[in-house]
């Protein structure tokens, strides 16, 4: 029986070669890896149209309901989120007694807490049973220091806005005197990490992750995408209930195609990049109407069924980062970016 192991034999000749081989194909591989890296982040020079923005929604307080500012108004695009004359995107947010965020999840009437813009600098808050409460951004108690929260697992710093806002928050939400305290974010920039859930997506940065904001500073939902989530349930749910900051009016009837999207333009110059799907948690199911829970866990029951893929909840929506800064309003047309 002839056996050899000679074929097997790899003299330290063949091992050089191997070893420079690899360095050469790491090395080759890398530069294409950074070329390819480049052409991802360069911004499309070609757009297609795909709709228009039905709504823009602005909510100064996360979990509350959006601020009404009437119709016609043109909103900055910032890195930090959409603002309005210092009317910021969930640049306020509810803490309790251990900093910790309150959201509607646990207390779904804070829903119909609303506001409005106020005569000057800042805005007026309603709610049923509540005398209204204006809150000045210029003149919020300042105590000078940052009390530390968190959103979703992301460290942000935050500061009081003062003992009267407590109050009326906690009357509201809680039906006690104290309990609660709202805090702003005054930074102009993101000081917050990337939520631990989004940070392997390739093209999110630090950057992209607001203020108060569950995951990044812009939303998109396209509005057909409700639609046909409508069709499959039976009691059909507001857009609202999924709080995109943008409400997408597609030309054509294809839902979903947003799940595709790289790049994204608003009117002539806000240009954002597709960061994440939307997961969505339970949120969606309470009614912005009533404030009250589904009781058949629609449309997030629904919604698992066909938006699961591979994620831990079902995606509806995208999460956006500014690429470049621009002013929007309702009814501009949204553009696709093509490489
Ligand atoms: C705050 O933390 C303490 C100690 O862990 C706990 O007993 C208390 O219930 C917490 N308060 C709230 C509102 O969760
Ligand atoms: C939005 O969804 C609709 C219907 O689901 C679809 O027809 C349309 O293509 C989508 N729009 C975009 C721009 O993806
Ligand atoms: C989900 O699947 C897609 C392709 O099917 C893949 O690219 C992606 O990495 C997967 N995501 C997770 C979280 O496993």
């Amino acid at each position: 029986m002839a056996s050899s192991s000679s074929s097997l034999d790899i003299g330290p000749k063949t091992l050089i070669g191997v070893g420079i081989g690899l360095v050469v194909a790491g090395g080759a591989s890398y530069f294409l890896y950074r070329r390819y890296l480049q052409h991802r982040d360069a911004m499309p020079v070609n757009w297609r149209r795909v709709g228009t923005l039905q709504q823009i929604n602005l909510f100064p307080v996360k979990s509350c309901a959006p601020v009404d500012l009437g119709a016609g108004v043109e909103y900055d695009c910032d890195v930090l989120g959409l603002s309005y004359e210092g009317i910021r995107d969930r640049t306020l947010m509810l803490i309790d007694e251990n900093n910790t965020m309150v959201t509607a999840r646990g207390y779904p009437h804070m829903l119909l807490i609303k506001s409005r813009k106020a005569s000057v600098n800042g805005i007026v808050f309603s709610a049923p049973g509540m005398h209204d409460l204006e809150l000045d951004f210029e003149n919020l108690e300042s105590p000078g220091q940052d009390l530390h929260t968190s959103v979703w697992g992301a460290r942000v710093d935050a500061m009081l806005c003062g003992e009267r806002f407590n109050k009326w928050f906690s009357q509201f939400i809680l039906k006690m005197e104290t309990g609660l305290k709202l805090v702003h974010y005054p930074y102009p920039k993101a000081v917050k990490i990337i939520n631990p859930r989004l940070k392997n997506m390739p093209d999110i940065t630090q950057a992209d992750s607001g203020a108060f904001n569950d995951a990044t500073s812009y939303m998109l939902m396209n509005l057909s995408s409700v639609a046909d989530l409508n069709t499959r349930i039976k009691n059909p749910v507001d857009p609202l209930q999924f709080r995109g900051n943008f409400e997408l009016k597609a030309d054509i009837d294809e839902p979903y195609a947003e799940d595709h999207w790289q790049w994204v333009r608003i009117g002539d110059k806000a240009v954002f990049r597709s960061v994440a799907p939307c997961t969505r948690c339970i949120l969606p199911n309470i009614n912005v109407n009533t404030a009250e829970r589904d009781i058949d866990g629609e449309p997030l029951k629904t919604l698992r069924s066909f938006r699961l893929f591979n994620y831990s909840s079902p995606a509806l929506g995208i999460h956006l980062g500014l690429r470049q800064p621009g002013r929007v309003k309702a009814n501009d047309v949204v553009y696709v970016g093509e490489k």
